[in-house]
Formats: C-alpha cells, structure tokens, sequence
C-alpha cells in the first residue's frame, strides 16, 4: 500500500531537533519558562526578517490580529475583511468589539479585490484587514494601499500565510500598518501554537506587550504613578520560552523552507502542464511566494470536495481547501450577519472548484509526480464527476 500523503509538515531538519532539545534542557534547568531571553531573542530577529521595527510574540494568530484591532480601535465600528480567509480574520474583528464587513475576491489572486473595499465603504468603515492568501501578497497592495490612505483607513496585513513572503522586495508584515502572524504547526514556519505581530509604530508595540501581559503599564507607559499598573483590560496572551525557542530555529530555516516549497511549486507547474480541468493561479513577477498552500482551480463538473475525496480514498494523497466554505456561508455569519448564498459571486464560484495540493519542505520530486498522476487519472474521468459530454 503506498504511504499515505500528508497535505503539509513542518520542517525540523535533524540538527535542529537535536539543538532545540539541547537548548530546551538548557531552560529548563534555568527554570525560566516564560518572558524570558528566547522571547527577546525571537522577537528581535523576527523584526529584522520582516524588516519591521518590533516583532511583540503573542499565543496565536488570533490574539496577534485582535490586539491590532484593539490598537486601532474598531469598537463601535467596520472592519472590511475578505470572504475567503480563516475564520479568525472575522472573528478576531468581532472580539475587539468591531463588525467585520466581508467583502469579494478577486478571481486571479485569491485576495481581497480592491473595488469591493470601495463598494462595501460606510461611514463606520475604520479600515481593512488584508489576507495574504496561500502566501501571496496580492499585486493589488498599492491599489489599497492607496483607497485606505486617501480616507484615513488603517490597513492590516493578516500575514498568518505569509512569513518570508515578499513583494518587490517588501517582506510581509512590512506592508501596512501592522501584521499579524500564526505559528500553528501547518504554517511555513511553527511554534506548535503561537503568533507575531509587526508594526513600526513603538506605541502600537508598546500597547500589544501590555494587552498581551493583562493590560499592564509597559515601555513608555510604565513610569511615574503609572509604574507597573493595570492601565487597560488584558488577557495572557503570552508566548513561553520553549516555543520561542523553537520559533527562533523555525526562523533560522524560514529561507530555506520557503525555497524549498518555492522548488516544489515550480515541480508541480512542470508536472501539472497539459492535464485538462485545471487551472494554476500564477505566481506574478516580483512576488515571493511562501507557497504556505499551491492552489488550482479545477473546472466544472469537478469540484473541490469530490476530487479530496477521490484524492483521499483512491490514492492517500490529503489535499486542503483555501477556503471552503468561505467566512459568509459559514453558519455564525450567517445567522449573526445575514450572510446568504450569492452574496459573494466569484468567492462561491471559485472557491468551490479551488484545491490545495500538498506542499511542505521534504516533499520530493516522486510525490509531486504522484500527485500530478492523480490528477491525471481523477480528471480524465468526467463522467463519474456528472460531467457527461
Ligand atoms: C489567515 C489566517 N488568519 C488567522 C489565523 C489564526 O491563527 P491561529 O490559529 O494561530 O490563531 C490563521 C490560522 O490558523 C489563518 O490561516
């Protein structure tokens, strides 16, 4: 029986497995397993990949992009966010006391289409939260960039895809008004759980180390009769020493991670040429890719869920969505917001026929032909996909 194929992995060569239990020995014994060195030490170098001046580490992702919009303070008013993104995108919009307004993609990309921000703008709109889908900052960024500054709009990066992902040049997390990250274990670089916020704003660092601790007085705050006092409502929101750590060698690999999954996408570009019924999302010039995900569109009849299926149960290849179904025709959104199927015409037509393939580091040339030969066989059968003449 063939292995089963896993949709991703992270990547922890052996030298470092075997550093990281060295050094995780090393605080253990020191017994400081919390805001300690490892913090400052991921914090700083992360800063300096992303070209950013501070990097705050946080838990998740999720408090990461909360404590953004806390810092913008969207109480009270929009946030506009794209359909296609992880559910936390909105929600974390919905905790900071906000509305997430959901807005259309564009069909090249993936990502939030700059005209949808125009059309879904009210007079609560405080800003927008872009998603760097599957790891690709959209060619569109100046455009937005553009819309939020001419009315006073923050812009936020959700960079949860995208570490070490660049365009022209630009390292994401540098790209707007702040970025958040994740380091859950299917990201391109983990911590196991975790997350990171950029920024260039020392307030806005100084506001995420205080929600982050409680809501204590941190940085310029923490002097006088201030000293060390609860200024603001927080959570614990902390990252520990070990995941820093680990979060530190994760960012030692970063490059190479990503050049690796960089050399699989261009296997799969090679291998995937001339199958009828799929469609490859270019990667446009001037872009680095993180290739968190390598997505393809597939032509009707044939949908995303039946070919996972197909993938899965005939050939143990495991395959993602990116995603369905997308934030508005989940049932929260719906019942909370009133979302309904056809709000969103090119999210729910591409979306659906959209498939992740396997990418991670140690996937080989074998299994990216695997795969392409799966597709071959999946889609030369139209009929059994109701497709007929
Ligand atoms: C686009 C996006 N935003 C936010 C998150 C939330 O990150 P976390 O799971 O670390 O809270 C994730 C991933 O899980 C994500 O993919």
């Amino acid at each position: 029986m063939t292995p089963h194929l896993p949709a991703n992995k992270p990547y922890f060569p052996e030298t470092d497995r075997a550093e990281i239990a060295a050094e995780m020995v090393k605080i253990l014994e020191g017994g400081r397993l919390t805001q300690g060195p490892w913090i400052a030490r991921f914090e700083e170098a992360f800063a300096r990949h992303a070209g950013t001046a501070h990097a705050v580490a946080t838990n998740s992702g999720t408090s990461a992009l909360e404590i953004l919009l806390r810092y913008f303070q969207v109480e009270g008013g929009e946030v506009i966010v794209p359909t296609n993104t992880f559910l936390s995108s909105g929600n974390a919009v919905i905790f900071a006391g906000g509305t997430p307004v959901l807005a259309d993609i564009s069909p090249a990309t993936l990502c939030l289409d700059p005209q949808e921000i125009i059309r879904k703008l009210t007079p609560h709109t405080r800003g927008v939260m872009l998603v760097h889908i599957a790891g690709l900052i959209t060619p569109d960024l100046e455009d937005i960039r553009r819309i939020c500054r001419e009315r006073e709009l923050f812009l936020i990066e959700d960079a949860a895809h995208a570490p070490g992902a660049a365009l022209n040049g630009q390292p994401a997390g540098s790209l707007a008004d702040g970025g958040a990250f994740s380091f859950y274990p299917t990201k391109p670089m983990t911590t196991g759980e975790g997350g990171m916020i950029t920024t260039n704003d020392p307030a806005c660092a100084d506001f995420a180390r205080s929600l982050r601790c409680h809501g204590i007085a941190i940085g310029e705050e923490n002097r006088g009769e201030n000293k060390n006092l609860l200024l603001r409502l927080g959570y614990n929101w902390r990252m520990s020493e070990i995941q820093a750590l680990v979060g530190y060698y994760q960012l030692q690999r970063l490059d190479e991670a990503l050049d690796k999954r960089g050399q699989i996408a261009r296997l799969y570009e090679v291998a995937l040429n001339g199958i009828p019924g799929l469609r490859r999302f270019p990667c446009p010039e001037h872009t680095r890719h993180s290739y968190y995900k390598f997505p393809l569109l597939l032509e009707k009849p044939f949908l995303r869920e039946t070919v996972a299926r197909s993938l899965a149960g005939d050939f143990g290849i495991q395959s993602g969505s990116i995603y369905w179904p997308p934030c508005h025709l989940q049932p929260f959104y719906r019942e909370r917001f009133g979302y309904r199927p056809g709000d969103f015409p090119v999210a729910e037509d591409i979306l659906e026929r959209t498939i992740a393939l396997p990418i991670y580091p140690e996937m080989t040339a074998k299994d990216v032909e695997r795969v392409a030969g799966a597709f071959r066989q999946i889609l030369q059968n139209r009929d059994a996909f109701g497709g007929g003449e």
